[in-house]
């Protein structure tokens, strides 16, 4: 392990759960690994621009104009920090069933044809691959077990968006009910953090 790539998206600042529980994740891994590079983006934070009619051609084309080579160059950017990464932390809030729009944005801008997923004869296949991804998942009510399953539209797009680049090893983490009182917030953290613990140890023990 040499290069953790570390993004967060609460736009809830330091009162943020997964923003708390992706610190612990990263101490985790450095202390087991001191000599760790970390890159970090805050995508609420640096707000990455939502795709538009004006820089859409920066990821998905021919970038031309000045908007879309701004657009591309950030991309670029993004993509580069993630091709250098061993492991991704990503602290991803369920926001309206799914996740932060700022999130969104960021993979808007690093899913690109040719570069993070081709198609070929079978069919699409992810460019980033022999990477690793922790995902922490802070939820205000209950969607892991129970009818609210059938509402998480959070844990089944993130698989899908990071396993279309090729990037299939994911632990999810989970910090459930924390909309339900200061008892239930205290419960959910402590069992995310065992979850954690676990995932780190394991993630410790690997060459890779
Ligand atoms: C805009 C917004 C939308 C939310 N939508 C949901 C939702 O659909 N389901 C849910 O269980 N909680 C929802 N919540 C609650 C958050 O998931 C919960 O507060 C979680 O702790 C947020 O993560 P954070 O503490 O890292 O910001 C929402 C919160 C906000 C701010």
């Amino acid at each position: 392990m040499s290069h953790i790539l570390v993004i967060n998206s609460s736009a809830s600042g330091d009162t943020s759960v997964s923003r708390t529980l992706v610190g612990d994740i990263v101490r985790g891994l450095v202390e087991a690994h001191p000599e760790v590079r970390l890159t970090c983006r805050d995508v609420d934070e640096e707000g990455i621009p939502h795709l538009s009619a004006a820089t859409v051609a920066g990821v998905r084309a021919v970038a031309a104009t000045e908007a879309e080579l701004a657009t591309r160059a950030l991309s670029d950017e993004l993509i580069a920090e993630l091709q250098a990464a061993d492991i991704v932390v990503i602290g991803a809030p369920m926001y309206n069933f799914s996740i932060p729009s700022s999130l969104r944005a960021w993979f808007d801008h690093v899913l690109r044809p040719r570069v993070t997923f081709a198609y070929g004869a079978a069919g699409p296949q992810g460019l980033l691959t022999g990477k690793r991804a922790i995902v922490v998942e802070s939820r205000g009510g209950l969607y892991s077990e129970g009818p609210g399953k059938a509402s998480d539209f959070q844990e089944p797009y993130l698989r899908q968006l990071l396993g279309f680049i090729g990037i299939v090893d994911v632990t999810f983490i989970h910090a459930e009910k924390i909309g339900f009182g200061a008892e239930a917030r205290e419960l959910a953290l402590t069992g995310a953090r065992v979850q954690i613990a676990q995932a780190v140890a394991s993630l410790a023990m690997s060459p890779a």
